[in-house]
């Protein structure tokens, strides 16, 4: 059973009148359990795919399926629960929020989930005991390294329990041995809990980390290697 599915999906730009065909036709299918890299150079599509995958922007045509619902027939309303209950994001840039500490940004996304106080806190050490972060849980983000920003970053994402995590370029801001740490605790992530992870890269080292890499280039999948 596919987690995420995607069929001939399109998206186009437009600056003024020149239309920008930024997604042709790309056909993805995503299984439980899979640790996949979507690879391409800058521009070729990549955090416009993560984008309509995560449900975050629309596509011009074509279906996604996530979790074999079909996105198109939801209400706006009903595609951010999904985007809440199925499907965590790491960007690039990390996105803390700077005056919380790195529990309280942990702690966010369960705010729309109905739990007390007590049931939150542990769910957010946990998460953050999972990517080896507890003792700096009273920490602002500007009091992290690169690194430990990630790291709370990753807990953020994986505190709701989704199915699928997206990570834009999650070690593009990093050194290469932070990089490759931040995939081992991804990686971990996606043994344990089964969660989906999805990734993009421009970076040789870190897409060999991936089990499968799909290459986009000019917004349409060149090549698609196990
Ligand atoms: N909001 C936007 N408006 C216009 N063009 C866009 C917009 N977002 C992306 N693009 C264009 O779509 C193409 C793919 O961009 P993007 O998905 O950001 O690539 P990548 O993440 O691989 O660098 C590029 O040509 C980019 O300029
Ligand atoms: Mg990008």
């Amino acid at each position: 059973m596919d987690v995420v599915k995607t069929k001939n999906l399109n998206k186009d730009f437009f600056l003024g009148k020149t239309k920008i065909r930024a997604l042709i036709d790309i056909n993805i299918s995503v299984e439980k359990g899979e640790f996949l890299a979507i690879a391409g150079p800058s521009g070729s599509g990549k955090t416009t795919l993560l984008n309509l995958i995560g449900c975050i922007d629309l596509p011009t045509s074509g279906i996604i399926r996530i979790d074999s619902i079909d996105t198109n027939r939801l209400s706006s309303n009903e595609l951010a629960n999904l985007r809440a209950s199925k499907i965590g994001f790491i960007f690039q840039s990390f996105n803390l929020i700077p005056v919380f500490s790195a529990l309280e940004n942990v702690e966010y996304p369960l705010f729309k989930k109905k739990k007390n106080k007590k049931e939150r806190k542990e769910i957010v050490m946990k998460a953050l005991e999972d990517v080896g972060i507890e003792k700096f849980a009273k920490h602002k983000p500007d009091e992290l390294s690169g690194g430990q920003r990630q790291r709370v970053a990753i807990a953020r994402a994986l505190v709701t329990n989704p199915k699928i995590i997206l990570a834009d370029e999650p070690t593009a801001n990093l050194d290469q041995k932070t990089g490759a740490t931040i995939l081992d605790i991804m990686k971990k992530i996606n043994e344990e809990h089964k969660t989906v992870f999805i990734f993009s890269t421009h970076d040789s080292k870190i897409m060999s980390m991936a089990n499968r890499i799909i290459r986009i280039r000019d917004g349409a999948i060149i090549s698609r290697e196990v």
